[in-house]
């Protein structure tokens, strides 16, 4: 691997990212990226629920066993992604729908997932992106989702019993995305995360922490003011902040690597600047390291054509300027 910068000092927040499961026996270089410049590994999707129990029948633990074994073995910490989460609800429980048998599989799914990783996972998403996508043009504050349809917004607290009484110890969070941005829309999303927040801890449910994904966007204005409120509002509720899937969205950058690194390392800066001003998240966990693997490159591909620069390793391993910002950042606490 081309030899890094050194580092100002070393990291006071930990630093980590998710990684493919399905990659790491094939590019050894790319496994080898984690172990280097990592704190904690954790899948990216071994471990939500249509991976692990394709179907009623079959759990398939391997590839999840096999990345937190990896993380354990080279010292570094794990986390688990995720619990609920509409974009992995199989088709079998989807055909589920008696609201006591979808409580059953749920509750069953989380206390067995749990429990298998307990003590080796420092916690999960519990949730994942249940506030509505657009709040205010949809005029609801929960996405329509299999859970809320069958179940209501008590899913939320079923999910957060469940996963609490599996592994005590670990740290349950919301996690969302499209809280970091200006305007009413990011503004009303904000707020539905803090009521669902003081919604669970007026239930007496415990929830630890709340993950903000991080999938920055060249063309979305970070509001640096809202985001300081927010970290101050959390924290007020004695909730953590954890940073979960950074990436940078750079297609409406001007192309070229140069352009496009200048672009993410401006963003990234405004964003750890804004988090930082109160007080340090908790994690700073990327998802992915290199852009040879992301998957903005096939869902988020820029519109001219030009490879997209999500992440903080180019295609080659190279370190980019915003990962030494990064570093520096982890660093000066
Ligand atoms: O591994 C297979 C490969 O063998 C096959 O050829 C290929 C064909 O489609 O699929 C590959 O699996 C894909 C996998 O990513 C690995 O690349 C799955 O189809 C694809 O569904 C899966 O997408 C993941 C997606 O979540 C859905 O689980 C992305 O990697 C992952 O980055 C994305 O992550 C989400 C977070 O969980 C929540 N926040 C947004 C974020 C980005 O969408």
């Amino acid at each position: 691997l081309p030899a890094l910068p050194s580092r100002a000092a070393p990291r006071k927040v930990p630093f980590g990212a998710a990684i493919q499961s399905d990659l790491m026996n094939g590019d050894p270089a790319y496994r080898q990226l984690f172990v280097e410049h990592c704190d904690l590994v954790m899948p990216m999707n071994a471990l939500k629920f249509d991976l692990l129990r394709p179907t009623r029948e079959i759990w398939d633990f391997d590839p999840a066993d096999k990345v937190v074994a990896f993380a354990l073995e080279h010292g570094k910490t794990s986390r688990g992604t995720c619990h609920v989460w509409w974009g992995a609800t199989p088709q079998w429980v989807k055909a589920i729908e008696s609201p006591s048998e979808a409580e059953r599989v749920l509750v069953e799914h989380i206390e067995r997932v749990g429990d298998r990783y307990k003590g080796k996972l420092l916690g999960w998403d519990v949730v994942n992106e249940v506030v509505a996508n657009d709040p205010i043009y949809e005029n609801r504050s929960l996405r329509d989702t299999y859970w809320l349809r069958t179940l209501g917004p008590r899913h939320i607290p079923i999910a957060f019993k469940a996963a609490a009484s599996a592994d005590p110890s670990a740290q349950l969070a919301l996690n969302d995305y499209d809280l970091e941005f200006k305007g009413p829309h990011y503004d009303e999303r904000r707020t539905i995360v803090l009521s669902i927040v003081r919604q669970l801890q007026d239930a007496n449910v415990k929830i630890d922490a709340v993950g903000l994904q991080g999938h920055l966007y060249a063309d979305k204005e970070i509001d640096v003011d809202a985001l300081d409120r927010f970290h101050r509002d959390l924290d007020a509720l004695g909730v953590k902040l954890l940073v979960t899937e950074l990436d940078v969205i750079d297609w409406k950058s001007p192309a070229g690597p140069h352009s496009q690194d200048r672009t993410a390392a401006a963003l990234v800066t405004r964003f750890l600047d804004a988090l930082f001003s109160f007080k340090p998240p908790e994690l700073v966990i990327s998802w992915g390291l290199t852009d040879r693997y992301s998957w903005v490159n096939d869902v988020m591909p820029r519109p001219d054509g030009a490879p997209s620069r999500p992440l903080p390793f180019d295609r080659k391993l190279r370190p980019k300027p915003w990962f030494e910002l990064i570093e520096n950042r982890l660093a000066t606490v």
